[in-house]
């Protein structure tokens, strides 16, 4: 049966459809992997789109925006043919943010180091809590030196929130990826970016496999 991580978090801007193109992109090389996109922004459609208008081919990526009633049929489907589906959901608890958090085998939500991002997490947490899905945290856009970052991360320890240890850094590599229709793997596969996206895949499949 596939894996199914939905990428959550109920504010915008924190990282959830680059995380999700980017895991996507790394897992496609050696995994039968899908895409939903529930976000009506439609940020991991458009991804996708440039992905496929390039000239040089990519590994294959199934892809489909699925959102609303039929999100739940969809997923179904896509587990059926897949090793790993990747869901972007949208920057709010909605109907559809419950849907794919509910098809989730893992919640992952992308908290960058800063207050309001932690608490719109709690919210996104707790609606996992509510649907009986493992969830984890992973800090994003982490500066390089940041009190704030230890400070948050003690916070969510001490709580018992499930922190990663894994964490990505504040790294250009992944908008110009982004923009390109690629992940950080596939364009700058040296890189501290893709160095950091590596190690966050393998403390994932670690908890899903
Ligand atoms: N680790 C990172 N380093 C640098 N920029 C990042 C990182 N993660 C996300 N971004 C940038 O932050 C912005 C918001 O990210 P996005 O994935 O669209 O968030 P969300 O889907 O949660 O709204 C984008 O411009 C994206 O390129
Ligand atoms: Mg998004």
């Amino acid at each position: 049966m596939a894996i199914v991580i939905t990428v959550a978090q109920q504010k915008g801007g924190t990282g959830k459809t680059t995380l999700a193109a980017n895991l996507a992109a790394a897992l496609a090389r050696d995994r039968r992997v899908a895409l939903l996109d529930s976000d009506p922004q439609r940020s991991l459609t458009r991804w996708h789109e440039t992905r496929s208008a390039r000239s040089a081919p990519t590994v294959p990526l199934t892809f489909s925006d699925v959102s609303g009633w039929r999100l739940t049929a969809e997923l179904d489907r896509l587990k059926r043919l897949h090793d790993v589906v990747l869901v972007d959901s949208p920057p709010q608890i909605d109907t559809d943010a419950k849907l794919a958090v509910r098809g989730a085998s893992l919640v992952l939500v992308p908290v960058q180091p800063s207050a309001p991002d932690v608490w719109a997490a709690e919210g996104t947490l707790k609606l996992a809590r509510e649907e009986k899905r493992p969830a984890a945290i992973v800090l994003n856009r982490v500066p390089p030196v940041s009190r704030l970052r230890d400070a948050i991360a003690a916070d969510l320890t001490a709580r018992k929130l499930p922190l990663l240890a894994a964490s990505l850094g504040n790294r250009t590599g992944f908008a110009s990826a982004f923009a390109e229709g690629l992940g950080v793997s596939e364009a700058a596969p040296r890189s501290t970016a893709a160095t950091e996206l590596r190690a966050l895949l393998d403390e994932l499949l670690g908890m899903t496999s």
